[in-house]
Formats: C-alpha cells, sequence, structure tokens
C-alpha cells in the first residue's frame, strides 16, 4: 500500500507523510493491544519487526534505506495512527499512568523494530524500555530529556558508551506549543574543510551524563580518550556530545578541531516542529539531535514524547540484568 511520499527536507533528512489514517493500522494496533496487553512485553518484542509488516510499503522502504544504506540519516513519519490522547501528561515519568501510552507505544515499537532491537538502561527510569520526555519541575535547566528552559544541546545519545544505540525513535504524544526537535546529520558537512586527522584520533575525554550516574561514584568510571569521528573518512559516524567532552589537557588543537566541528554542525541544524503520531527517528552514528528550549507549565499540556532506542546487534550490547536481555548495564565493568 504505496500511501506515503518521501521528501528530503534538508541534507540527509528526510520526511514520510503518511496518507489518512488508514483503517488497516488502526486494526492492527488494536490487535496488538487486545494480544500483549503493552509493547514491552517480551512475547511482542521478538514478533514486532514481523508485526511491522503492516506498514506502507513506502514507509517500510524508507526504514530500509535508512538501515541498510544509511541514508537518510534522520527520518521524520508524520501522521502516524494514533491521536492525541485524553490523559493529561504526567508531573513525572514516575507518576505515568500504566496504560497512558499503550497505542503509542505500539506504533513506535512497530516503526523502530525495522532499525533495530529496542533496548534500555538499567540506570534510567527504573530500567523501563520506553520512556517518557516530559519536563519536570525543577529539572528545568537541566540537559535531559527533563529539561525545557534551555536549548537542549544537540549529541549523539550516550556517546560515552560503547554500547550506545545505533537509532533512536522519539514519538509525539503531545506538543501545543511547536517545540523543535533539532538534528544535524553528517550529510551536511563539509568534510574537507574539517581537521580529520585530529577528530579520528583518540583525543577526546566524552564523560557520561548525571542522569546515568544517579547513585554511581563518578570517579569509578573510566573515561578513555575518544576519537569523535571514526569509520569512513569519507562517510565519517559521530561521537560528538559537547556537553560532557574535553579534548585531552593541553592538546589545543584537538580543542579547535571540536570546537569548529560543533559549530558547522550547530550551523546544519534543522528544527523540527512535531504533531501528536509524529515519529523522529535519528540514526545514532550519522546525526546528532537536540531540543529547543520551551517555557514548561506543567499543567498537563506541556510537551511529551515517548522514546526508545534499538541496537542492531543485541548481543554485542555488553553485560544485561540479569533477568531481562533488554536491560544493558551502562558501568557493568567497573561495578564487576
Ligand atoms: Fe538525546
Amino acid at each position: 500500500m504505496g500511501n506515503a511520499t518521501i521528501t528530503e527536507v534538508a541534507p540527509g533528512v528526510g520526511e514520510v507523510r503518511l496518507g489518512p489514517l488508514a483503517e488497516r493500522h488502526q486494526a492492527a494496533l488494536d490487535d496488538l493491544v487486545a494480544r500483549y496487553g503493552r509493547a514491552d512485553h517480551p512475547d511482542f518484542l521478538p514478533r514486532a519487526p514481523f508485526a511491522a509488516d503492516v506498514l506502507p510499503d513506502d514507509l517500510a522502504a524508507a526504514l530500509a534505506a535508512m538501515r541498510y544504506r544509511e541514508s537518510p540519516s534522520v527520518l521524520v513519519v508524520r501522521g502516524g495512527p494514533v491521536a492525541e490522547p485524553a490523559v493529561p501528561t504526567p508531573v513525572h515519568w514516575r507518576e505515568r499512568p500504566a496504560a497512558a501510552t499503550v497505542r503509542q507505544d505500539f506504533w513506535l515499537a512497530l516503526v523502530a523494530s525495522r532499525l533495530g532491537d529496542p533496548v534500555c538502561w538499567s540506570t534510567l527510569q527504573g530500567g523501563r524500555l520506553f520512556h517518557d520526555i516530559l519536563p519536570i519541575a525543577g529539572e528545568e535547566h537541566e540537559q535531559t530529556g527533563h529539561g525545557s528552559a534551555d536549548v537542549l544541546e544537540f549529541h549523539v545519545e550516550d556517546g560515552f558508551c560503547d554500547h550506545r544505540c545505533d537509532a533512536l525513535a522519539l514519538l509525539c504524544v503531545r506538543d501545543r506549543d511547536g517545540v523543535a526537535s533539532l538534528v544535524a546529520a553528517v550529510d551536511a558537512l563539509d568534510l574537507g574543510e574539517l581537521d580529520l586527522e585530529v577528530l579520528f584520533e583518540p583525543r577526546f575525554l566524552i564523560r557520561p551524563d548525571p542522569e546515568h550516574l544517579r547513585g554511581v561514584d563518578p570517579a569509578s568510571v573510566p573515561v578513555p580518550p575518544r576519537p569523535v569521528l571514526f569509520g569512513d573518512p569519507a562517510a565519517p559516524y559521530l561521537r560528538v556530545d559537547p556537553a560532557y567532552t574535553d579534548p585531552l589537557p593541553g592538546d589545543e588543537r584537538a580543542a579547535r578541531a571540536l570546537e569548529d566541528l560543533c559549530a558547522r554542525l550547530a550551523g546544519a541544524m534543522v528544527a523540527l516542529p512535531m504533531s501528536p503520531g509524529d515519529l523522529l527517528l535519528v540514526d545514532n552514528y550519522r546525526a546528532v539531535h537536540g531540543r529547543a528550549a520551551f517555557r514548561a507549565r506543567y499543567d498537563g499540556t506541556d510537551r511529551w514524547l515517548r522514546k526508545v532506542t534499538v541496537v542492531r546487534d543485541l548481543r554485542r550490547t555488553g553485560r544485561r540484568a540479569e533477568d531481562d536481555t533488554r536491560v544493558l548495564e551502562p558501568f557493568a565493568a567497573v561495578r564487576g
């Protein structure tokens, strides 16, 4: 059912606009809700890529291109078959009603399943597979999914960790204020203008963000020097998280190279406001993402996204929590 149209909105950034909410999709979501109840059900997750056969052909083709050709690096899927729910935006991820976004989560899981297997961290949101991105009172200035008043600086997700996701998926549940997600793809860079030699060398210290470090002694977490670009010099992968990255002490050439790379990424940033049902997919090796600043109201109408991260190979994700194959331990090595 080729009812989707794909357009390039910026270098490396594609958009698919789905046709009118197809009955077929609604029925598929109804069926999944009835059969599994929740999208993180262990029986559903391995079947998700097959259940995704219901997706429109054009969308499936765009997802396959993103995964196998690594182009586009970012894909916005607009007009998914989920409307803004009646339930208000929770005041905290811990306070969310259990079934508040069941249909959203299944849609998110179906689309994201074509890019990889969902995983999460033991250190974030209680080890839940699907996360709430929503403003939390008192955390306005945090550089996390719960801040609001400041721009969320662009970054590669979990750049500190070798087992970070291959892609992340963000579904808009509610956004009445047009708060833009920000993305920039490596495709937008003129590589000839960068100090590639330095950026490809392990001359940068990438620290974990404070959310991961709750309950962990930061001194116990090793921060080895890393490159911020890697892979094919003609089409590099990014490991860029400027808010948590320092060049090695005294390495002024590395400092300049990183500053220049970040300035160019900032210049390439694309603003993507999203409406309920819109879904943003970001290749975490080929693009950075962030968020515009906004004023949170905490009255149940604030911006609310659901998020899941996926990996292409679950086997290579390091040690996992004891009884759940999807929950990763970011500091397994240091915790013994
Ligand atoms: Fe992020």
